[in-house]
């Protein structure tokens, strides 16, 4: 699912409507006045439902101490993420904290691979082959903002939080379901 598409959709539905009330209301000009005058709002209130949806929740458990405190880590940097990028002189920072989410990761996922391995867990190569290819595209993602832009792209942001939230909440639970009903104890 492209989340991006259906947030922006959402955004259109919602504001849509109110300008065009506002626009009968005042008049087209006067409207377009406050439009100007409204957008930082709307902009705070956009990054605030952004932040909203990619902040822990307890349903992302995995039932394992250290591996949910790295996901609340990896989520925790990605909202610092969004928070950066909107604010002027954003690049040198939106940069530092990128390499400390690409460090973060990967090793989270050799921690992941490590109990995954210890434990016999029989998806461990599919598994793997997820990793390998987030390990991929991020290294990807940070060549090329060195290489052309110097930029984090917020269409790359979006497409980490995509990935990390359908990834903790859909494969990570696939181990977690198998060690429970292994009766591994890891904590
Ligand atoms: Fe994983």
């Amino acid at each position: 699912m492209n989340i991006e598409k259906t947030d922006q959709k959402i955004w259109l539905f919602i504001i849509a409507p109110i300008l065009i009330i506002v626009a009968l209301v005042i008049g087209i000009k006067e409207s377009f006045l406050a439009l100007i005058l409204a957008l930082p709002f709307m902009l705070l209130m956009k990054n605030q439902f952004l932040e909203n949806k990619v902040a822990w929740k307890d349903e992302y458990s995995v039932g394992i101490e250290i591996i949910d405190n790295d996901h609340k880590k990896l989520l925790d940097l990605i909202v610092q993420l969004f928070k950066v990028l909107n604010k002027v002189k954003k690049d040198e920072r939106a940069i530092e904290i990128l390499d400390e989410l690409i460090e973060y990761t990967v090793s989270h996922f050799n921690r992941e691979e490590e109990l995954m391995k210890k434990h016999e867990f029989p998806g461990f190569e599919k598994h793997l082959s997820e990793h390998d290819n987030m390990r991929q595209k991020i290294k990807a993602f940070r060549e090329n903002i060195t290489t052309n832009t110097n930029k984090v792209s917020s269409d790359a942001l979006q497409f980490l939080q995509d990935w990390l939230v359908s990834h903790i909440t859909v494969t990570d639970q696939e181990y977690a379901k198998f060690f429970e009903q292994k009766g591994v104890k890891i904590n």
